[in-house]
């Protein structure tokens, strides 16, 4: 199978990263943060270590490191925990359903405002834009990083500026910029930042960080155990156990400091390769008479192409390259905002995503066959 979905997950992980996994639950599984033993220590030990890896990742201070499942939660934790009644939020066009959708639930049961800011026919959105949106009821500006459609990065520095200064908070999605493009907090001019750990960062299924700016607490999503100040009923407030309520996922915070450690050394080789693989991708797919490239050519982007075929549908396509053994994503990404505004909402798209493993054989091999599959069409 070739497997051009790394946008979903990225597979395989390094085999550092499994070994990581299995290290830990052969030595030393134990509960992370819950009593005193060699073990459980142990285990508390490699949690601070990802925990250090990820703060100086998102350029904050470990405690101020959240783990979470996924970006999903991420995210919202981020906006339910943040988020008044009666408030107003800002977002974009290219925002995911992880967004979306607790913004719908807020809007439905707080009633929140929601503005949806467009972007210039490149996809970009413009400062300017954001500006004039802001109004003194904008509680917080929540903006996707990088599309999980189109690929295109969004200016995030210069929209970050724009809250700065206005004041107003800015939450980023790095789901698909994490561990390719720069991240941090001040980078970003951001104040909180969501990401995977299962995508860029190279680390496992079941892994999710979010990064807090001092001074920025959202409420938890969740309360209960955290194996400190067990004597109150009341969550602590103490960081990071105010969010982290339950057992965490050792094997997987294992294998995300394993992805994260991996991707210091291999940064710049990993993201140069992938670059350079998805514009061969798009070079070839752009000339097929058969299908549309979605995306500005000229926007910065990560490695990410869509394609619709001109005749047919997507979905249609997705399972022919299927059962020609190659793994891509056909429909609309959870992200159908962007579709509304690339016209695709009816069509849905295609989506490949090369990663790490990928080869130059392999999309070659791919582009040929998607001319093969839509030669008629
Ligand atoms: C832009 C964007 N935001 C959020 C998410 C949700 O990430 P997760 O699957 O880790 O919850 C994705 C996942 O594909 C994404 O592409």
């Amino acid at each position: 199978m070739i497997y051009l979905d790394n946008a979903a997950t990225t597979f395989p992980k390094p085999p550092q990263v499994l070994r990581a996994m299995t290290g830990v639950m052969e030595r030393f599984g134990a509960n992370p943060g819950r009593g005193g033993h060699r073990l459980a220590l142990q285990a508390g030990r490699v949690v601070e270590a990802c925990r250090e890896a990820a703060a100086a990742l998102l350029g904050t201070s470990p405690e101020r490191i959240i783990f979470t499942r996924c970006c999903t939660e991420s995210l919202n934790l981020a906006i339910l925990g943040f988020v008044r009644p009666g408030d107003e939020v800002v977002c974009s066009h290219g925002e995911h359903n992880a967004v979306m959708r607790p913004l719908a639930r807020l809007v439905a049961e707080q009633s929140v405002a929601v503005k949806v800011l467009q972007p210039g026919e490149d996809g970009v959105l413009s400062a300017e834009t954001l500006r004039q949106a802001l109004t003194p009821r904008t509680r917080l500006v929540v903006l996707c990083h990088a599309s999980n459609v189109t690929g295109v990065v969004q200016p995030m520095a210069d929209l970050g500026a724009v809250c700065r200064e206005k004041g107003v908070p800015l939450l980023v999605d790095a789901a698909q910029s994490a561990g390719v493009l720069e991240v941090s907090l001040d980078a970003l001019n951001a104040d909180m930042v969501a990401a995977p750990g299962h995508k860029g960062l190279l680390g496992p299924h079941g892994t999710g960080l979010l990064a807090l700016r001092e001074g920025i607490a959202p409420a938890p999503l969740m309360v209960g155990g955290t194996g400190s100040m067990s004597e109150s009923i009341l969550q602590p407030d103490i960081l990071p156990d105010r969010y982290e309520s339950g057992t965490l996922n050792l094997p997987g915070i294992a294998g995300l400091l394993a992805g994260i450690s991996h991707l210091r050394r291999h940064h710049r080789e990993i993201v140069q390769r992938e670059h350079a693989l998805n514009e061969r991708l798009r070079r070839q797919l752009g000339q097929l008479p058969g299908v549309m490239l979605l995306g500005d050519e000229h926007a910065p982007r990560v490695a990410v192409t869509s394609i619709v075929p001109r005749q047919g549908d997507a979905g249609a396509l997705g399972d022919a390259l299927d059962r020609s053994g190659v793994a891509v994503r056909a429909g609309l990404h959870c992200a159908p905002a962007i579709h509304a505004w690339l016209g695709t909402l009816q069509s849905g798209a295609v989506r490949f995503s090369p990663g790490m493993y990928t080869t130059e054989e392999e999309v070659d091999g791919v582009c040929a066959l998607v001319e093969r599959l839509t030669r008629h069409s």
